[in-house]
């Protein structure tokens, strides 16, 4: 893997780079749409290709390794593969789906023991065997085994927790060197910092993850419902102590006003369910605010979904339709949802691409978070 520095906002931390991966060129910052089970939900390869684009997507190490398990993307030659989808993909490694999802958990200094949520079956995750997991569903950024601590959470549990992060990062390293590629492809990995939301934590946890010398480098914990403010005080300490010359991914970020702060911060790389979820929920992120098209207000109007017309459903539909679909709950409102604010997401950070490489990023910013702050 490749990275790039480009350009260096002069009024803030943010960056546009390039990353270099077997399966193509990633521009930062990015957006990547999340494809947990191989599949972003309800949206074609075709329509992600060439309509949202995204150089990147994300999928999940709990939920592959469930099903269809790795013995079938093994036989495909890998996610790629399976999924059809030729650009690159980044897998997260369970260390947030077994917390989150799994319906029991025990969490012990050897891995964790968890109750599959699909049919009750125990299984267990160790650094070692998460990093062969992802070596055979085969994506191009891999992530350390780390323990994503809820919030609130007591000083002591979440100083306990990161030393037993880190020393899975360690396993994590040990084992990935003695564990062959299995295609014709590289990864590339990832450690995680974590340290809840204590600076001292925050900070110690930077240095050690900064100290293993990894290509490129993510922030965890955060966005588990701690007040924004606090999300950014975080991120701002732990963007001071990462490399410069790294990528830095803040995972399951966020609002697109968390996203343009974070950027201001530093950060290169985001994932999260929101554009997905909350698209098939009814919720549009626009360029002038949020909609939610299950509102009342929207039953006769028939003006386009978006004027701004990033992606073609954009102007293809009516607000009106939009509704009614959702009133009636057919599938094809959720995809077009979707299909809308993917499209949002990755214009948003395109947008700021663009004004990085202009120098005049954080105005733009400024005048995007008022905007975005709005509910139409
Ligand atoms: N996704 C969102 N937050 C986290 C985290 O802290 N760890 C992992 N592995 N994935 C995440």
């Amino acid at each position: 893997m490749q990275f790039k520095l480009e350009a260096t906002d002069p009024q803030s931390s943010a960056r546009a780079a390039t990353i270099t991966t077997d399966h193509g060129v990633i521009e930062t910052p990015i957006f990547m749409p999340v494809g947990t089970v191989g599949t972003v939900k309800g949206v074609h390869q075709r329509e992600l290709r060439e309509d949202i684009n995204p150089d990147i997507i994300l999928g999940n190490t709990y939920h592959l390794y469930l099903r269809p398990q790795t013995t079938i993307l093994e036989k495909a030659g890998g996610l790629h593969k399976f999924m059809n989808w030729d650009r690159n993909i980044l897998t997260d490694s369970g260390g947030y789906q077994v917390y989150s999802l799994s319906a029991n958990r025990k969490i012990k200094e050897e891995g964790v023991k968890f109750k599959s949520h699909i049919d009750g079956s125990y299984h267990v995750f160790t650094p070692e065997n998460v990093m062969e997991i992802q070596r055979t569903i085969g994506a191009d950024i891999i992530m350390a085994f780390d323990e994503c601590t809820p919030y609130p959470c007591e000083y002591n549990y979440a100083k306990r927790s990161m030393h037993m992060t880190h020393r899975w990062l360690d396993r994590c390293i040990k084992h990935l060197d003695k564990t062959p590629l299995k295609y014709d492809y590289g990864q590339t990995f990832f450690p995680i910092v974590q340290g809840s939301t204590y600076k001292d934590l925050r900070k110690q946890s930077a240095e050690y993850i900064a100290s293993v010398g990894a290509e490129g480098n993510a922030i965890g914990g955060l966005s588990v419902g701690e007040p924004a403010d606090e999300m950014y005080e975080m991120t701002a300490v732990v963007t001071e102590i990462l490399p410069q010359d790294k990528p830095r991914y803040l995972m399951g970020v966020g609002t697109p006003a968390n996203i343009l702060e974070n950027i201001a911060l530093g950060v290169d790389m985001f994932d999260c369910v929101m554009p997905t979820r909350n698209g098939r929920n009814g919720m549009l992120f626009t360029s002038e605010g949020i909609i939610n098209i299950k509102n009342k207000k929207w039953e006769a109007d028939l003006s386009v979904i978006d004027p701004m017309a990033i992606t073609w459903v954009d102007t293809e539909y009516n607000r009106a339709y939009l509704r009614h679909l959702f009133t009636v709950n057919e599938m094809l409102g959720r995809q077009i949802a979707t299909i809308h604010n993917l499209g949002f997401y990755l214009w948003l950070v395109r947008e700021a691409r663009k004004h990085i490489l202009a120098g005049d990023f954080l105005d733009w910013k400024n005048g995007m978070v008022k905007k975005l702050a709005q509910r139409l």
